[in-house]
């Protein structure tokens, strides 16, 4: 059997994971339209990666209407998609599995076409992602991002309603938890970062005013939840969606000292390695590591994803720098990942080309191992 530290039990809140290879969130835009509510395909999906005791961690759903910048991404805001990710949820809790849901909003990430009635998408600031990004249109053009409008201070408390009653929705659905999704240079870290976030009210300035619109949606979440079922995703050192902190470890060293007396199930990094790894093959070197970096301040179970292998998660492990990591691209290819990794099978590639949107192809249909099938 391969890689004892990885499949060791570990204690996350109230669950009991039976090994630590977690499904990364992933969005994958194949929801149903024009509900936006998961489809059985998505449930078949998330199924074949459950394994019992293992946790997966369901793609970023936008809390509101008001939350998407793409298409055929599920959303957790209404009656028709509580009921659509109730049998996501129970096709994993068949195979005992563990599913917590990533909430999102991503703000200025989006464009108008996406927006109800076509207002410009909302962000801590009217401060436009640089043109070196392109924003996709609702119907599919790729053009250059619109200046967001920002939101004003008594607006905000709606944004942290949304994530409570998004939050609310997960649990009707029936999951095990949520993840906040402030990583990815999406509402949140934009929120968070000096380059988006030009306020001058209590939600900017200093490091203390642009991290409170995280931590009021952590708190939010914690009090429907309880902070044991909460995990929360960030991304320092990231360059995804034209996000980039000058000086990061102050503001991340805060932020993480901030979360660590609320006893969250898990914080959640993106290693800085893999920053953008959704819209292209990306393999930064010259970076840090955020777990080797935020360890010695996060005091409860830390999460890393990134570029991962099985050794590297073991090694990763082994050497104390987390307790769990996330796999992202080869879960996609590999539907029993953690099996495979256990019993040293090789791993069948990954096609970029069907990562997002369309039907079976390139989401179900990836194999079991041969051995493992007939198991
Ligand atoms: C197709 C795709 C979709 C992704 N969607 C999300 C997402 O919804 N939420 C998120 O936090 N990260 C998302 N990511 C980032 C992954 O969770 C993960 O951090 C990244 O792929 C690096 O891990 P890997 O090297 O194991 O793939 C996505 C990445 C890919 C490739």
């Amino acid at each position: 059997m391969n890689f004892p530290k990885l499949f060791s039990p570990l204690q996350i809140g109230p669950y009991q994971l039976k090994h630590r290879v977690v499904l990364a969130p992933l969005t994958r835009m194949r929801a149903e339209k024009p509900s936006l509510a998961p489809r059985p395909l998505n449930a078949e999906y998330y199924a074949q990666r459950a394994t019992s005791g293992g946790l997966l961690i369901a793609e970023a759903s936008p809390v509101a209407n008001t939350a998407f910048g793409s298409p055929g991404v599920p959303g957790i805001y209404s009656e028709a998609q509580i009921a659509g990710w109730r049998k996501v949820v129970d096709a994993v809790h068949a195979k005992d599995g563990i599913i917590f849901l990533q909430l999102w909003h991503v703000g200025r990430v989006s464009h108008s076409s996406f927006q109800p009635g076509g207002a410009l998408p909302v962000s801590a600031s009217a401060v436009a992602i640089s043109s070196e990004f392109k924003a996709s249109t609702a119907d599919g053009k790729l053009v250059d991002y619109e200046t967001p409008r920002a939101l004003e201070t008594a607006e905000i408390a709606g944004v942290v309603d949304a994530f409570r009653h998004a939050a609310k929705n997960a649990l009707a659905a029936g999951f095990d938890g949520v993840e906040i999704h402030g990583a990815n240079g999406y509402l949140l870290e934009q929120f968070l970062q000096s380059r988006s976030n030009l306020r001058t009210d209590r939600y900017g300035g200093s490091i203390e005013n642009r991290a409170r619109l995280l931590l009021e949606i952590t708190q939010a979440c914690t009090e429907v939840w309880g902070a044991g079922r909460v995990g929360v995703r960030l991304s320092p050192y990231g360059i995804a969606n034209g996000s980039g902190e000058p000086d990061p470890m102050p503001l991340y060293t805060h932020v993480v000292q901030a979360l660590n007396p609320l006893g969250l199930a898990y914080l959640h990094f993106i290693e800085p390695r893999s920053s953008g790894a959704g819209r292209a093959e990306v393999n930064w070197t010259n970076v840090p590591s955020a777990m080797v970096l935020f360890r010695p301040i996060w005091k409860g179970v830390l999460m890393t994803a990134g570029g991962f292998s099985g050794e590297a998660a073991e090694a990763a492990i082994a050497e104390g720098h987390a307790d769990a990591v996330a796999f992202g691209r080869i879960f996609i290819s590999n539907p029993d990942l953690p099996r495979r990794l256990q019993r040293g099978f090789p791993l069948t590639p990954y096609n970029r080309k069907t990562f997002y949107g369309g039907d079976a192809v390139g989401y179900t249909d990836y194999p079991e191992h041969n051995e493992l099938a007939q198991a």
